[in-house]
């Protein structure tokens, strides 16, 4: 079913074309992966350890070159990584997230808006002044994603991020970034090894030596991993 802000049409948010990539020459790790992620769609990328997850991811974000193929993602776009305490730099929430500003030369009223926007957006809007280290895993998480938001990011990656979350918590997160997807219209690629959570995205692919083996409906994809 077509969310509200899926345009029609449009080129995906997220491409990757025939990839190949080693960390070694002689240990492939993507051979020919094709992958595309639909704009506003929430989208899960499953396999097993090893099997080449982050190493997508990081090709996405441009932190890493293919030796062959295409990647391509629309920008601005943000990325979320497993352990939130690599990724937020300032003592507070709110300086930690206009930090993240620094680049866009806007006036101190404009970052604290876009600070405010974001944080509203992760219902934290309360914790503004709160310093990073009194943040539970599941906060620090959200305000990672308030980082992008503020960003105006259009396409977050997010790299396994419940991995450090309690059950609750890690279901409150999967929930919480359905809802931006759907009302927000953003594009999210997310990294997971929890089955669980495939209950909440639109779509998923199984990566397993090198290439995306299946992929689509997300319960056919959690049956087809359990019969594995
Ligand atoms: N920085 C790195 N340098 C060398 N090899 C790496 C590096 N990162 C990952 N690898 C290797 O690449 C393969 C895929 O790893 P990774 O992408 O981290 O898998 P996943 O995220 O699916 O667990 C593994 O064999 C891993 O050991
Ligand atoms: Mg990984």
């Amino acid at each position: 079913m077509a969310t509200p802000h899926q345009k029609l049409n449009q080129p995906p948010a997220i491409t990757v074309e025939n990839i190949c990539f080693g960390w070694t020459v002689d240990s492939p790790v993507l051979q020919n992966c094709f992958l595309e992620v639909p704009r506003g769609e929430f989208w899960m990328l499953l396999g097993n350890n090893g099997s080449g997850k982050s190493t997508l991811l990081r090709l996405l974000a441009g932190l890493i070159t293919p030796n062959s193929g295409r990647v391509a993602i629309d920008s601005p776009f943000g990325f979320v990584f497993q352990n939130p305490d690599q990724q937020l730099v300032m003592p507070t929430v709110g300086a930690d997230i206009a930090f993240g500003l620094v680049k866009e030369n806007l006036t101190y009223v404009q970052v604290k808006e876009r600070v405010r926007e974001a944080l509203s957006a992760v219902n934290l809007l309360e914790l503004e002044r709160r310093p990073i280290y009194a943040l539970s895993g599941g906060q620090k998480q959200r305000i990672a994603i308030a980082g992008a938001l503020a960003r105006h990011c259009e396409v977050i990656l997010f790299d396994e991020p419940t991995a450090l979350l309690d059950p609750d918590t890690q279901i409150e997160l999967v929930q919480q970034v359905q809802k931006l997807v759907k009302v927000r219209g953003l594009t999210a690629l997310w990294v997971t090894h929890r089955l669980e959570e495939l209950d909440y995205c639109d779509g998923a692919f199984l990566l397993q030596q090198g290439k995306v083996i299946a992929q689509g409906e997300p319960q056919a994809l959690k049956a087809q991993v359990l019969a594995t």
